[in-house]
């Protein structure tokens, strides 16, 4: 039976917040397989730089972020506890996810042996050129990314449980088309 207690969105900053990094995560994602394909050369590192200011917006974003989760207390008591459990670990992971997954992209690229050129001509001179770090970050970051695949994957496995089989606004809550805000 549908129920009707949930039905107050997030406010829209939060929900801003929540589709541009999801907007983001998409895009560094697709530059990252893009740029698995290419072999090494300057197209491969001008990708790499596209990349990196991507990445770098989701960690610069996160800061804000998570200042705004401290308000969504109101949100956290619903649901039975293998939900609300289940949907904190999610949620963990995926926040978690936001810090340290850019943060092994940047050391595995600043760990290369090259410069890395950026958007609007500027460029990154190798920080620490250490083939170890690249290698070992490398292998973290795709790990990561696995991680990001599976996490994302169960959030939005989540989002479809509570939009058609509980049907109880849990799902309308993020959605930029909601009419009715909650302050936070
Ligand atoms: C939200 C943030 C990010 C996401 C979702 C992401 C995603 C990816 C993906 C999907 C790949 C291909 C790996 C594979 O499929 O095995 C990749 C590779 C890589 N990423 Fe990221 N990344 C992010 C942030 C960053 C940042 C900030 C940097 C900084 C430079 C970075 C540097 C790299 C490097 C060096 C590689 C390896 C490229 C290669 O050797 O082919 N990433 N990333
Ligand atoms: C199509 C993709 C997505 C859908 C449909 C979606 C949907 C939702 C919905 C409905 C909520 C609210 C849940 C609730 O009120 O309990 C939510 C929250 C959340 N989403 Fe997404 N999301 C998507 C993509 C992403 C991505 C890519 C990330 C980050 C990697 C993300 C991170 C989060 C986090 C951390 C929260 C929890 C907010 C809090 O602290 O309460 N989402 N999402």
């Amino acid at each position: 039976m549908p129920t009707d207690n949930h039905q107050a969105a997030y406010g829209r900053k939060t929900i801003v917040l929540h589709w541009g990094m999801a907007l983001l995560f998409i895009v560094a994602f697709i530059l990252g397989q893009v740029m698995e394909e290419l072999p090494r050369g300057p197209e491969k590192l001008s990708v790499l730089g596209w990349h990196l200011l991507v990445g770098g917006a989701v960690f610069l974003l996160a800061l804000p972020r998570l200042m705004r989760r401290r308000k969504l207390r109101v949100f956290r008591d619903q649901g039975a506890p293998w939900e609300r459990g289940t949907a904190k670990a999610v949620h963990f992971v995926l926040y978690a996810l936001m810090i340290v997954l850019p943060l092994s992209g940047f050391l595995a690229g600043a760990s290369l042996p090259a410069t890395i050129p950026l958007p609007g001509g500027f460029e990154l001179s190798p920080l620490f050129s250490s083939p170890w770090l690249h290698e070992a970050m490398e292998e973290t970051h795709e790990f990561l990314v696995v991680a990001l695949v599976w996490g994302v994957g169960l959030h939005i496995a989540g989002t479809l449980w509570h939009k058609f089989i509980k049907r109880d606004g849990v799902a309308g809550r993020m959605s930029p088309f909601a009419r009715k805000h909650s302050a936070s």
